[in-house]
């Protein structure tokens, strides 16, 4: 009776503002507690910007933790429970969430949250949105699932250079884990707060789905490899192409980060794939658009973000993962044919973070203007430039492939930049960077006196390419 009681003065008090989307697009935040308390707090706090923390377990938060736990057991599947869904700016402002999913391999089974590095956040946010941007240790955060089960979130913010995003991580509770793995289903999850000891509902919701290939996993025995794209801007033109040559070189699986793109093409060659080859790719929508975000490197797309969305959502099903631009393919070099026989005569069962793998740069054969074989973007990127730089670039464009469980365990030791990598003979394996395949440019290495006529990617391959993509768009 109590209880009953208790639930609805809840309601009561939060029936001025009832939605169930991201809602800063029509409310407005109502902040009722004073911000600048918690900045003048941590002002002069000199914090480690990365690593892992312990969370904090003290009664105050015990129990603010406890009575939110009845009130989302209490609330039904549908229920208008007033909590901004992701992505989305978290209700106390403080985070802003753009993907959850569920994974083997963090803390064996648990969810990951990628949210905006916090200091990003103002300027990726419309600017008429109000937000109150704490790091991940200044916060206490919790999951709430809706039996009412909680469990802490450990936080990870990762930072080199420009690439920046934050992770939180909560282990599955019991009820979860069967939800997912064993029941195949939805589950429902609240990321509650308890930095702002007045708040006394969660600050978020998610609904989160396993893939189902992870959950029938068949090919075991098989070591997968599974390439994401950078998030994809009106760039599907140059999709098959990139994929069917993957597929050659032993990958078998492919995600695409669809941004925008509202043409028909992108969705007329999944459906293509769909049909012929089922499972083969997927499409995770990574626009932010109606909620008017824009990264603080516009051109990528979240691309940071992606990246570890990608790792956490694909890694389950993954022995080796990565995520490229369309215009890089990665080149297993003679004797290899594929990726497969390269990481099986390099490593055997060596256990190790990652492939390095450098940009060869494939340039225009004159710096300032396309060849009109150049020009032809109907024949494949691989065949339109076979000029190259000398030498792979080395500094700053490196691309690679992880094996999804290692990266985790170095993680953990901060070691995210110093993770266990193999630099591979450049013998081997290439990763062949066409950096002039959408619009003119120079790239280092590519001066007219550097580079060098190399036909050897667009020999091996351009018949067997071809004959690919015949295969695909065969109706039959
Ligand atoms: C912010 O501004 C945009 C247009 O500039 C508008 O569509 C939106 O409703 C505004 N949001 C709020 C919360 O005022
Ligand atoms: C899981 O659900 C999907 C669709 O919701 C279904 O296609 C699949 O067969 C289910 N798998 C299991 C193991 O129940
Ligand atoms: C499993 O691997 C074998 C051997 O490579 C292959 O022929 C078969 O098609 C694979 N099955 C699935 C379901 O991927
Ligand atoms: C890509 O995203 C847009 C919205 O941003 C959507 O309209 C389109 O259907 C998506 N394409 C595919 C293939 O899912
Ligand atoms: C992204 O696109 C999908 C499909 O068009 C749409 O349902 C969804 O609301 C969009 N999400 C955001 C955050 O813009
Ligand atoms: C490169 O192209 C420009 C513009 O067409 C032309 O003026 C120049 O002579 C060309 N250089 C060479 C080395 O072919
Ligand atoms: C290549 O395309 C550009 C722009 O479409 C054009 O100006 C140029 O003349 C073309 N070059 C050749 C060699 O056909």
């Amino acid at each position: 009776m109590l209880f009953v009681l208790f639930i609805l003065i809840l309601f009561t008090l939060l029936s001025g503002y009832i939605y169930t989307k991201c809602p800063f697009l029509t409310t407005t935040l109502k902040a009722d507690i004073s911000y600048a308390s918690y900045y003048s707090q941590f002002r002069d706090v000199s914090h480690p910007a990365d690593g892992w923390k312990p969370v904090g377990h003290t009664i105050d938060e015990q129990n603010l933790l406890h009575d939110m736990s009845i009130v989302v057991a209490a609330w039904s599947e549908n229920a208008e429970d007033n909590i901004p869904t992701v992505p989305c700016l978290s209700a106390d402002g403080h985070l802003l969430v753009l993907s959850v999913s569920a994974s083997r391999i963090r803390y064996g089974v648990s969810l990951t949250f990628v949210t905006v590095y916090p200091t990003d956040m103002k300027k990726v946010l419309p600017k008429n949105i109000s937000s109150h941007p704490l790091s991940s240790n200044q916060q206490s955060l919790w999951c709430i699932f809706s039996d009412g089960s909680v469990t802490p979130v450990y936080t990870y913010d990762s930072k080199y250079g420009n690439d920046r995003a934050s992770l939180l991580d909560c282990p599955l509770s019991q009820f979860a884990n069967d939800q997912l793995w064993k029941l195949n289903q939805t589950i429902r999850v609240y990321l509650a707060s308890t930095t702002t000891k007045d708040r006394k509902i969660p600050i978020l919701k998610a609904f989160v789905k396993v893939p189902v290939v992870s959950i029938t996993s068949s090919n075991s025995s098989q070591e997968s490899f599974t390439l994401c794209t950078s998030p994809l801007h009106n760039k599907a033109k140059y999709l098959v192409q990139w994929i069917e040559f993957h597929r050659l070189v032993g990958f078998s699986k492919f995600i695409i980060y669809n941004t925008t793109d509202t043409d028909d093409y992108l969705s007329t060659i999944v459906n293509i794939y769909t049909q012929k080859y089922p499972g083969l790719v997927d499409v995770v929508q990574w626009n932010f658009s109606t909620l008017g975000l824009v990264d603080v490197l516009p051109t990528r797309y979240f691309q940071t973000e992606a990246l570890h969305d990608c790792l956490i959502r694909y890694g389950d099903q993954s022995e080796w993962l990565g995520m490229l631009d369309l215009d890089e393919y990665i080149v297993p070099l003679p004797p290899y044919e594929t990726i497969v026989d390269y990481v099986h005569a390099n490593f055997g069962r060596r256990i190790i973070g990652s492939i390095n793998l450098w940009s060869q740069f494939f340039c225009t054969k004159n710096a300032s203007a396309y060849t009109s074989e150049e020009n032809d973007t109907n024949r494949l990127t691989i065949e339109r430039f076979t000029f190259s730089a000398r030498n792979r670039h080395k500094s700053g464009r490196e691309k690679y492939l992880y094996r999804p469980r290692f990266v985790l365990y170095l993680s953990i030791h901060h070691q995210i930049v110093g993770l266990s990598k193999q630099h591979p003979s450049e013998k081997h394996i290439t990763l062949a960077h066409y950096a002039t395949m959408s619009r003119l440019r120079t790239m280092p290495g590519c001066g007219t006196n550097g580079h060098v006529e190399d036909t050897s990617i667009r020999n091996r391959f351009v018949n067997r390419l071809k004959t690919a993509i015949a295969t695909l768009m065969n109706k039959h």
